[in-house]
């Protein structure tokens, strides 16, 4: 971390959020076009037989690690692709969104075996539906909703993440984690869509208890949540894929940010946008200058700790909404260039995968304490990359994102 792109980046940062300084505005436009260029190189190399879903490559190497449909990353892939059709229109990427999606339909025909049904099925059949309005799209849509509300324990208002035996968990109890609050997309989007007010209800009382019970006094989040599944009561809050019980997971607070923003546009509560500013307002405060995140905010290696891409790009994204959300002018512009200036950094040699591998992004951590995915090209960065990129340049045509 002594290398001088980083010092660059930090004289560049303080610079920036001096006021000192402006940034040309970063092209969007180019850096999709690069993205679509890394999907065309992805797609040669995708195996004819066997898991055909890209996940992850290690550092050093330019192989894809494929995985299967039940993968709780197999959603983001045909979620590439769809952005990528968004982005250029053309029918090749049309037709392996189509192809990729498709793969993930026993997801909608088979009981609930995780809470990640939305990354899977709304980021590639929600994109699906939004591009095509498909009629059989919205019916998995709806069908996985459904699937997913059964995951919903009444006694504690919230989903049940993992519903299996996880360390650390007290198995049988209740658990839920952070990342969870993605997945309440899909369940708002049913609820609109001919699903049901039940669905309305769940997301929205798994978002409230959430509030309440998943945040230490600085509003940084625990990972998981453990309740007594019978009195609903919070038993206590520990960490699954971060440093320690209470330390700032980057990814965890980032899942914070932008579900707390997606549930203020879906919802139209206040108190919502209020926790969405709470929550992004003391990750922002203790980031590194280039506005990348080490894997955990509290591991006491850094700065010579991994770096998280992927945290990045997911708030990224959420701040471009959210800045879209906050009325205070000086607050919306705050977010807005905290997220220009992530894109920037994801944007430059020091991010970028370029010709080192297919993926859009290096430097992303998925489970430091597993010894898994750690310092790698991570399939959801390169999703959330794409998303925040799409929702610039939508800004930046003063466009609406939604
Ligand atoms: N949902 C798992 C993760 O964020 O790594």
């Amino acid at each position: 971390m002594h290398n001088p792109r980083y010092l660059a980046f930090a004289i560049i940062a303080l610079l920036f959020f001096s006021g000192k300084v402006t940034f040309a505005q970063l092209n969007a436009a180019k850096e999709l076009a690069y993205c679509t260029e890394q999907v065309k190189k992805t797609l040669k190399v995708i195996p004819q037989q066997g898991n055909n879903i890209p996940r992850s490559i290690v550092p050093g190497s330019s192989k894809w690690k494929f995985v299967g449909y039940k993968d709780w990353c197999s959603g983001f892939w045909p979620g590439v692709l769809w952005y990528s059709y968004e982005a250029t229109q053309s029918s090749v990427f049309l037709s392996e969104a189509k192809a990729f999606s498709s793969e993930l339909i026993p997801l909608s025909q088979q009981p609930a075996f995780d809470h990640d049904l939305g990354f899977q099925i709304f980021n590639s059949y929600g994109n699906g539906y939004r591009l095509t309005k498909n009629p059989e799209y919205k019916k998995i849509i709806l069908k996985t909703a459904d699937t997913l509300a059964t995951l919903f324990n009444p006694k504690v208002g919230t989903i049940l993440s993992w519903p299996r035996e996880v360390s650390g968990m007290q198995w049988p109890q209740h658990n839920t984690i952070i990342d969870n609050m993605i997945n309440l997309e899909m369940l708002f989007w049913a609820a609109k869509n001919g699903g049901g007010k039940r669905l309305y209800d769940i997301a929205f009382s798994h978002a409230n208890i959430t509030m309440k019970n998943h945040f230490r006094p600085d509003y940084s989040a625990y990972h998981a949540v453990i309740y007594d599944r019978e009195t609903g009561k919070k038993i206590k809050g520990v960490t699954h894929q971060g440093y320690a019980d209470d330390s700032m997971w980057a990814r965890g607070q980032s899942w914070a940010i932008y579900g707390y923003t997606m549930c203020f546009r879906e919802t139209g509560n206040r108190a919502f946008l209020e926790f969405a500013q709470k929550v992004s307002d003391v990750y922002l405060a203790k980031l590194p200058t280039d506005g990348i995140p080490y894997w955990d905010f509290n591991d006491p290696a850094i700065p010579n700790a991994p770096k998280d891409a992927s945290a990045a790009a997911v708030v990224a994204s959420g701040l471009l909404e959210l800045s879209t959300f906050v009325k205070n002018k000086a607050k919306s512009q705050k977010y807005r260039k905290a997220a220009e200036l992530m894109l920037t950094s994801l944007s430059s040699a020091a991010y970028q995968s370029r010709n080192k591998n297919t993926a859009f992004l290096l430097h992303s951590t998925g489970h430091k304490p597993n010894g898994s995915e750690i310092d790698t090209s991570i399939i959801y960065a390169d999703y959330y990359y794409m998303e925040a990129l799409l929702r610039l340049e939508k800004l930046q045509k003063g466009n609406k994102l939604k």
